[in-house]
């Protein structure tokens, strides 16, 4: 081990904003990218792949953001073995105090044969080559045998070698498909360790999918095999099935220290609020038996374990929730309730907010708390989330009314006001209320976004619940969401698509003002 690896530490490099957005209905605009990334940096993680700067101009921007932001982690931007990607990735990562240009080539026969059309002795020479090039601008290279597990053991082992030699400082291995079984895993880990030449001078990393439900399964397996940097992401999103979960790794290497002998820089107390923020801003819900994030991960419902967790927590526990940051004990907010309990609420959640935003979300809260006897943890973040995460308003919501029968077509009335000042009214017939909102609002706005989802749901159960609702929409093929909460449905469903239009005329006049529209 080289004396920049610190043993009995296994680095976490987080891909969350990069393998997780490109998930279908992962995307995040750049406020969401931003927020998450700060999230990010204060969990603690190693590395951030903050998104893939060749892939669009929308990822440039992202990535160059989030680098002049974060300032306690590395930042790394992925490109392919190609010096274009390469001068793009240095761009984007121009203002990062530790910047990583990750390289990925693949290995694999298959992917060389019929996806790249190269002979592995290229693939080799190509890598080489891209190493070198982003060595002239970046220290930290990481360079990934894309497909590594279905590859030949000794072809990566040479790839590996060559690219060490030419500076590379991590190489990753993938199972890009999620084909490996654990043992076999570990045992592959194993031979690349035995079989680089040089292999001390660098981290070993892995990059699990999960197609077979292994994701963490191997990557632990990779940890016990001496690995000492798994790629994973926050509540397991990514490509298909996803990629390994952060939080199950870093809790399944911290809770069984005793087996695997290392640890992470994780704070896992901010595990909690990190997934929660990773779930809202994608409007992806976390399964309710999802290990360690779950609804149900602490809850015991059987008689016997009731008993048991009462008598002793171990009996039925091997780890707190507070040590994933949910804390046991809660005083109740409601209208009585006055801002330092609300403070002290955001805090326990993990939601750091300035004072203008404490500003909003404490009024926003006294108002739902005029609504509702009680609000609940899940309120308060969608407060917060509207307000922290949301783009500036170019449109904002005045007024609106709707009518509807089972007789009559639903028709729908708006009022919004734009950022300049002026009000704009139109009624829309429409298929349903909201369709009909949806309709007068595209023509107020002048655009006629495609819907690719709405999804209502609410919030705690109960008909005292808000409403919460989520849009994606899609205009000349980028995607935005939005997310609206509103003890009315109609309301809620308004806001969230409002949210997302404003997203949406945000970046294309940031992108307009960069010369990318
Ligand atoms: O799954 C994969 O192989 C990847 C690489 C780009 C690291 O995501
Ligand atoms: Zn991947």
């Amino acid at each position: 081990m080289s004396d920049s690896q610190q043993a009995g530490t296994v680095r976490i490099f987080d891909t969350t904003l990069r393998d997780g957005e490109q998930a279908p209905g992962c995307s995040m605009n750049l406020q969401e990218k931003i927020e998450v990334a700060k999230r990010l940096e204060k969990l603690g993680v190693d590395v951030m792949e903050a998104g893939f700067p060749a892939s669009s101009p929308g990822d440039l921007a992202s990535v160059k953001a989030i680098a002049g932001i974060v300032k306690d982690c590395t930042v790394a931007g992925l490109c392919r073995s190609l010096e274009k990607d390469i001068d793009n990735g240095r761009e984007a990562l121009a203002q990062a105090a530790s910047p990583r240009i990750h390289i990925f080539l693949a290995t694999s026969p298959i992917h060389m044969e019929f996806k790249l059309r190269m002979t592995p002795e290229q693939v080799l020479e190509q890598a080489v080559s891209s190493v070198r090039y982003a060595k002239k601008f970046c220290a930290d290279v990481e360079f990934s045998a894309e497909d590594a597990f279905r590859s030949d053991p000794g072809f990566v082992c040479r790839v590996f070698g060559a690219v060490i030699e030419a500076g590379a400082l991590t190489v990753n291995f993938p199972d890009t498909v999620g084909y490996a079984m654990p043992d076999e895993f570990a045992a592959r880990i194993r031979y690349i360790r035995e079989h680089t030449p040089h292999i001390e001078k660098a981290f070993l990393s892995v990059h699990c999918h999960n197609d077979l439900g292994l994701a963490v399964a191997n990557s632990m397996a990779a940890v016990g095999a001496g690995a000492n940097q798994v790629e994973c992401t926050v509540n397991g999103i990514g490509e298909r099935a996803g990629n390994a979960s952060l939080e199950e790794v870093v809790m399944g290497i911290r809770v069984r220290k005793d087996y695997f002998g290392v640890d992470t820089r994780i704070d896992s107390t901010k595990i909690y609020g990190t997934s929660r923020l990773v779930s809202q801003v994608t409007g992806v819900k976390v399964q309710p038996n999802k290990a360690i994030v779950g609804d149900n991960a602490f809850a015991h419902e059987a008689g016997i374990h009731q008993h048991g967790v009462l008598a002793k927590r171990e009996t039925y526990e091997i780890m707190t929730p507070e040590s994933i940051g949910i804390p046991r004990t809660r005083m109740i907010l409601g209208k009585h309730s006055g801002r330092h309990a609300f403070e002290d609420r955001l805090k326990d959640l993990g939601l750091q907010v300035d004072k203008d935003t404490l500003e909003l979300v404490f009024a926003q809260f006294k108002d739902l708390a005029d609504k509702k006897k009680v609000v609940s943890d899940r309120d308060i973040e969608a407060l917060v989330m509207g307000v922290s995460a949301a783009a500036p308003e170019t449109w904002k919501l005045d007024h609106w009314a709707v009518n509807t029968g089972s007789a009559l077509g639903a028709s729908g009335t708006v009022r919004l006001l734009h950022r300049d000042g002026r009000s704009e009214k139109l009624v829309s017939m429409g298929d349903g209320p909201i369709d009909s909102i949806f309709k007068a609002i595209n023509r107020i706005i002048g655009k006629d976004p495609e819907l690719e989802l709405y999804e209502l749901g609410a919030i705690t159960g109960g008909s005292a619940s808000q409403g919460e609702s989520m849009v994606k929409i899609a205009w000349e093929g980028r995607h935005w969401n939005g997310r609206g909460v509103s003890t009315d449905v109609v309301e809620s469903s308004i806001k969230a698509y409002l949210s997302a239009v404003n997203a949406m005329e945000w970046e294309l006049s940031a992108g307009k003002a960069n010369g990318h529209v």
